[in-house]
């Protein structure tokens, strides 16, 4: 499949926009300074919090699993069985809990990822979200693929 040019240029902070990519979803989320600082809070939690798993490019290798710490570009397709997790950014929403500080939740079988798409422990899903490669050709334009 062709690489997919994207313009984040109306991206607000806290927004997730959805592009298609090889047939795929691919979810593009400008992170608020908010949503960066609750990342390294959850290590202890997470299956894979240092990324070793090969599920980023090495450029993505990193806390945010991103380019730019605040753009996350991920697969939007669970590592369990192929579903397609629920964008769920708000913190400690009612069904969630009061831990949930913000993240992607799987609605097949209750699969959990934080905001740098990091499994949980505890869940069905196996590994971290895929970080897709990708590159900037602008401050504003993402080229995926
Ligand atoms: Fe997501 Fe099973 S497909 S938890």
């Amino acid at each position: 499949g062709a690489p997919v040019e994207v313009d984040i240029s109306k991206l607000e902070p806290g927004q997730r926009m959805i592009v298609e990519w090889r047939g795929k979803p691919v979810w593009i989320v400008r992170r608020t300074k908010e949503m960066l600082e609750a990342l390294p809070t959850l290590d202890d939690q997470l299956r894979d919090p240092e990324s070793k798993e090969p599920q980023q490019p090495p450029y993505a290798r990193n806390l945010y699993r991103s380019i730019k710490p605040e753009i996350l570009v991920l697969v939007g397709i669970c590592t369990h069985l192929g579903c397609s997790p629920l964008y769920r950014p708000e913190v400690a929403p009612e069904d969630l809990g009061p831990e949930w500080k913000g993240g992607f939740f799987c609605p097949c079988h209750g699969s959990r990822f934080d905001l740098a798409g990091r499994v949980f422990k505890g869940v069905p899903a196996p590994l971290n979200l895929v970080v897709p490669p990708h590159k900037y050709l602008a401050d504003n334009r993402i080229i995926v693929g």
